[in-house]
């Protein structure tokens, strides 16, 4: 696997690699690689000829106070895991060839990136929207690939594609969970042992409450219930619980198909989401 870090050689790379008319996928990273990457990276070889992964930690999508410095970076690891699964190509570049000096465009998916996680990360989307049109635009793929663990992201990226008229696919993954149902994620490293036990109830939660949802049972009782159980586990904050149209992720007082259910809810220093379709 090449692994390279500056513009010139990745225009290189990508012609020769695009020599044979292979059909291109990308995954994007921030590294830190959990299976539920891995799964991205699997479907990705399963879909394309061959497959470019990036690792950049953006510093455009952290907030102040967040944890942009203690963002973990295992670098030589992820590369190994990504070589062993098949990548052909490992973009990482520096800061600098992202954000040079003098960088100035911004790029802003309005309305859909404004509530959820929105709310409470204000610009975060816009880093979002603006390093992946940029990564999309490096490397031209056929298709690129995101996990639907972050939902509210890849429906932002799917707007913006639409929106910016790039023509290639945007594939939703389903997420990756523990045994215990748990999403995977870079940050539950941050969790203690005993957080992390706790954190359990989360998936146990939100999938009563689509079950109780999808029955007809009365939406506000449903959530405040579900809140309720979340606050008595050991959640001492919870951002949003709320039924969201599944496309343009509208807020749904009654539930109508196609509905998912979207949760933010923090333990000690660590903010968790998941979300779950209703079915
Ligand atoms: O989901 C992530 O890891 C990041 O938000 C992404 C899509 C790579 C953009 O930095």
């Amino acid at each position: 696997m090449q692994i390279v870090r500056q513009l010139d050689p990745l225009r290189d790379a990508l012609t020769e690699i695009r020599k044979d008319g292979s059909k291109i996928g990308l995954v994007p990273t921030m590294g830190a690689l959990h299976r539920g990457h891995m799964r991205l990276v699997e479907v990705a070889m399963e879909q394309c000829d061959k497959v470019v992964a990036s690792i950049f930690v953006n510093p455009a999508q952290f907030g102040e106070g967040e944890d942009l410095d203690a963002y973990p970076r295992p670098e030589a690891e992820d590369a190994a895991l990504l070589e062993a699964a098949g990548v052909e190509l490992l973009w990482a570049p520096t800061a600098e060839q992202i954000y040079p000096e003098g960088y100035a465009t911004n790029v802003t998916v309005g309305g859909i990136s404004d509530g959820l996680c929105g709310a409470a990360r204000p610009g975060h989307f816009d880093g979002v929207a603006t390093v992946v049109a940029k990564l999309f635009n490096q490397i031209r793929p056929d298709a690129a690939y995101f996990g639907e663990k972050d939902y509210q992201q890849l429906a932002i990226i799917r707007q913006m594609a639409r929106d910016l008229d790039f023509t290639h696919d945007v594939v939703g993954v389903q997420t990756v969970r523990d045994p215990d149902g748990l999403a995977l994620s870079s940050r539950n490293t941050y969790l203690t042992e005993e957080q992390r036990a706790k954190a359990a109830v989360l998936p146990k939660v939100m999938k009563d409450a689509a079950k109780a949802i999808a029955a007809g049972e009365n939406l506000s009782v449903v959530l405040d219930n579900a809140k309720t159980r979340l606050l008595a586990s050991g959640f001492h904050k919870i951002d949003y619980l709320e039924l969201r149209n599944a496309i343009d992720l509208s807020v749904l007082d009654v539930f109508t198909n196609p509905a998912r259910l979207f949760v933010a809810a923090r333990i000690g220093q660590t903010r968790l989401i998941d979300n779950i379709p209703i079915s």
